[in-house]
């Protein structure tokens, strides 16, 4: 038996409103890198849809690499601390990076690559996130290209998770508050 588990669930960004937004952030880093070259760099694993698609939206010539993270003490008790577990596997020296994210929430994940990237001397580094918290800031740092903007809800789906589970819903939706972790 199959168990339905997103009939309940409220969508927040439907799958067509994802494409077309997608798309146009896909045209967008055309534009900028007109003639150039890019590495598109996922932070696994929640990013892997949302680069899947945005990668089909961009003509310039780039290829993908991914770096994963992991963070501690998330949350009321948040140490900062985020730990590479999994690095690049090719240079980024020289070259045009776009950090590719899903959310970027407290923006200590993203502060801990850029500052990491940054040291490899890249010829420019920007970072794609779809979907933007400002609200829950802890570090300054801005997305270069965003999707939406939302404001303090925990959502699920296109890529991102619950204790792992939902990251294969096609829409973005809401985490029923009861369920949802608690946020800072
Ligand atoms: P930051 O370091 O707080 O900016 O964390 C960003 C990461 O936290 C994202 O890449 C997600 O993995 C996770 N995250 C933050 N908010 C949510 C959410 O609403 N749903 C699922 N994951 C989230």
């Amino acid at each position: 038996m199959s168990t339905i588990i997103h009939q309940d669930l409220q969508i927040l960004f439907s799958r067509e409103r994802i494409r077309h937004r997608v798309a146009e952030m896909g045209r967008q880093i055309d534009r900028e890198f007109a003639g150039e070259k890019v590495v598109l760099v996922g932070v696994l694993k929640g990013a892997a849809i949302f680069l899947a698609d945005l990668a089909r939206s961009i003509s310039v010539d780039n290829t993908f690499d991914f770096v994963a993270v992991s963070s501690y003490g998330k949350g009321k008790t948040s140490t900062g601390a985020v730990k590479l577990i999994k690095d690049l596997d090719q240079p980024i020296e020289g070259k045009n990076v776009v950090i590719v994210e899903d959310i970027l929430d407290t923006g200590l994940t993203l502060g801990f690559l850029r500052s990491l990237f940054e040291q490899h001397q890249p010829k420019s580094l920007k970072i794609a996130t779809l979907l933007d918290k400002p609200s829950r800031r802890v570090e300054k740092i801005e997305a270069d290209y965003v999707g939406f903007t939302i404001p303090n809800e925990f959502v699920i789906g296109y890529g991102m998770d619950f204790a792992e589970r939902y990251r294969n819903l096609p829409d973005i939706c809401l985490m029923p508050p009861e369920l949802a972790p608690p946020q800072a």
